[in-house]
């Protein structure tokens, strides 16, 4: 045989005995064979270099140590789940989708696992693993394909087995550290005199970040993959069911023990046996994922701007312990709302210390009659943030008093006042309010809002003190001889402040509106808001009916932005950006006076003549806006080779369907 011949023998077997292992958990050969083989080709390939390709099982460690990760642009937004921890909970859910739905059948359902570890993107082009990348901000991900390409349940090539593999497939997984694999990696470090990782989704992270692929390759990661988020040239799957199993049959390694259920009750019976089994599985799990099992009805829900309608979490109640509280503070926010916050005597609790816990608003407080000196429950909701489950009575001493919410603002001595619609109870004051005006700043300043370095809490209050800022167009107005004048500014440090201030005025439209903290619109809404205006003065001369419009924003965002911009402080604090030349458009200028300006297409099928990223940057281009499902709100479907279910969904809502000539014709 000759060596050619030989290296694809070894490959297919080495691929072979890789899923076995992998995906079947049946190894057909031991590991000193395993070891024969890996070795054998290693050998071949040092003599016959130009045999090897990359996506040969001897090349998973390869790539120089890089200075940074590429950032990437995400094809469609990489959603996140809604959660919940009760069964009433999981009710809820399944009466929304069977509203949605129209159908009083009971719906399929797949229960699965819910992996603590890092979300992951794979991309493969023609089988070949091309790009792996991370979450980020469900926007924008990191190129981590060397470190990715480094755990070895992630195949190199696609199996090409049952399933026929796709020119182009995106999957969605989880990388996470075998609980085993989390302990001995502690160990070492703590040989070695390193920081532990405080839990395995950590260590998950802080080795999927190292800029080493050799050190990546060192960590024994591995990976479960769940969804199919994008295939080309191939058909779709109809079910969730069916995606797992192509996943399966082309080489994916699966969430253990997912299950098809008919109905929520059956889904809820399942439960407390998931709740004994998770001590037993080799890696951490922190909840179930339920899923509507068939597509079509998944399209037909959608997704709101954070999840997808789908799919819910159930989330295992988290570990609880007991402190006491040592006072009880009430703290002012951005918009004036008067919040009592727990001061605790520190305890541990689910990897770190906690010493405070928020108590939300007065009926809660009062619900559970928290008072200081109690001894109380404490839990970490969703095992982040710290809560007061209850208080041990028992436990009270004689002399505590209720907790009474403030008349009057803690910190500018206002009046407060509670609506009647609402649970919260703000400072009048509003922006005279020395605590509004002071968070207000800061979010401004802060990584999602302008992104002014080096403009954080402290600095912030310097200005303030010194009178120099009393709104936020204020910063833009300040002088090199203000700075000057305040403690721990130097020449230079002062320079770097009013660099970092003036490169702050190029932002993009929606990252002033998430800087002027408007209620309800955080980053999505502000995206939507900025590419359909294109200028904020388009967006402050539309009527809240407009805004609505708008897919997936609703009315509690149109109102809120409605009445934020009517009001003559913020017309006034707009004109002062105006004038200091901030940045009032939106990223693509040409959004609001394309061809398709305003419109949703959903794209489905493959495309000749341009790729889909091409084809949504062009949409993008001619003013319209691409979704990944069609909705009432789908104002045109462009179909291309091999269209999957939504062009069916198309023609039951009669949302008009048209070709690549005719979407051609509108982008020229
Ligand atoms: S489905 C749109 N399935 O949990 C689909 N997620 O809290 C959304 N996760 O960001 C994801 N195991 O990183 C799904 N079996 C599973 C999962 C899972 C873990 C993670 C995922 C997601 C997070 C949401």
């Amino acid at each position: 045989m000759d060596e050619r011949a030989r290296h694809r023998q070894l490959t297919e077997q080495i691929r072979y005995h890789d899923y076995q292992y992998y995906v079947l958990d049946d190894p057909k050969i031991t590991d000193q064979e395993y070891d024969a083989l890996m070795r054998e080709l290693a050998e071949l390939e040092k003599r016959f270099p130009e045999l090897v390709t990359p996506d040969s099982p001897t090349q998973r460690v390869g790539g120089q140590p890089m200075q940074a990760f590429a950032a990437v642009e995400h094809e469609a937004p990489v959603l996140s789940l809604g959660n919940a921890w009760q069964e009433d909970e999981l009710r809820d859910f399944d009466r929304r989708v069977g509203n949605l739905l129209g159908s009083d059948e009971p719906v399929w359902y797949v229960l699965e696992p819910k992996i603590d570890g890092l979300s992951v993107l794979l991309r493969y082009r023609d089988g070949e693993f091309v790009t792996g990348l991370t979450r980020g901000d469900g926007y924008v991900g990191e190129d981590i394909t060397q470190n990715l390409r480094t755990v070895r349940s992630i195949p190199l090539r696609l199996y090409e087995g049952d399933v026929p593999v796709p020119s182009y497939v995106e999957v969605r997984g989880e990388a996470f550290l075998p609980k085993a694999a989390f302990a001995g990696l502690n160990r070492e470090r703590e040989r070695a005199g390193l920081p532990t990782f405080a839990n395995p989704r950590n260590a998950a992270a802080g080795s999927l970040r190292q800029l080493d692929p050799q050190v990546a390759a060192q960590r024994p990661l591995a990976a479960f993959v769940y969804e199919i988020r994008r295939l080309q040239g191939g058909p779709s799957p109809d079910s969730h069911w069916q995606a797992l199993q192509w996943l399966r049959a082309w080489g994916f390694r699966q969430p253990p023990g997912s299950e098809r259920c008919r109905g929520i009750e059956s889904v809820i019976q399942r439960l407390p046996g998931w709740q004994e089994k998770r001590q037993e599985l080799p890696f951490e799990i922190d909840g179930l994922v339920i899923k509507v099992d068939s597509v079509l009805a998944q399209n037909q829900l959608g997704a709101t701007a954070k999840s997808p309608r789908w799919a819910i979490a159930f989330k295992f109640p988290a570990q609880e312990v007991r402190t006491r509280v040592k006072d009880i503070a009430v703290q002012v926010g951005r918009t004036g709302t008067l919040t009592p916050i727990a001061i605790l005597e520190p305890v541990a609790v689910a990897g770190s210390t906690v010493s405070r816990a928020s108590l939300h608003n007065e009926d809660i407080v009062r619900s559970k009659d928290v008072r200081a000196g109690d001894t109380v429950v404490i839990r970490k909701a969703g095992d982040v943030i710290p809560e007061v489950v209850a208080v041990d009575l028992s436990q009270r001493p004689p002399d505590t008093v209720a907790f009474q919410m403030p008349k009057t603002c803690p910190v500018c001595g206002a009046q407060t006042v509670r609506l009647p619609s609402e649970a919260a109870v703000r400072c009048t004051a509003e922006l005279s309010c020395p605590a509004q005006v002071r968070e207000g700043l800061i979010h401004f300043a802060s990584r999602a809002g302008m992104d002014i370095e080096g403009m954080g809490p402290a600095v912030v209050d310097q200005l303030l003190a010194a009178g120099l800022v009393a709104d936020v167009a204020d910063i833009y107005y300040l002088q090199f001889q203000d700075l000057q004048g305040l403690e721990r500014f130097a020449e230079k440090s002062s320079r770097n402040l009013l660099v970092a201030i003036a490169q702050s005025r190029t932002r993009p439209l929606h990252r002033l509106l998430v800087a002027l903290g408007i209620r309800h619109v955080g980053e999505r809404a502000a995206r939507l808001l900025a590419e359909h205006f294109g200028h904020l003065d388009a967006l402050i001369a539309a009527t809240a009916e407009q805004l609505q419009a708008i897919p997936e924003i609703g009315t509690k965002i149109a109102e809120s932005a409605t009445s934020f911009f009517a009001e003559p402080r913020t017309r006034r604090v707009i004109e002062k950006l105006r004038q200091a030349g901030v940045r009032l458009e939106a990223e693509e200028k040409t959004a609001s006076r394309g061809r398709l300006a305003g419109k949703v297409v959903v794209l489905t099928g493959t495309l000749a003549g341009m790729t889909r990223a091409e084809a949504e940057a062009a949409i993008r281009a001619a003013g319209g806006r691409t979704a990944s499902s069609v909705s009432s709100k789908t104002d045109l479907v462009v179909t291309g080779a091999n269209p999957g279910s939504k062009l069916q969904r198309a023609h039951e809502l009669g949302v008009p369907v048209v070709d690549e000539a005719a979407l051609r014709s509108w982008l020229d």
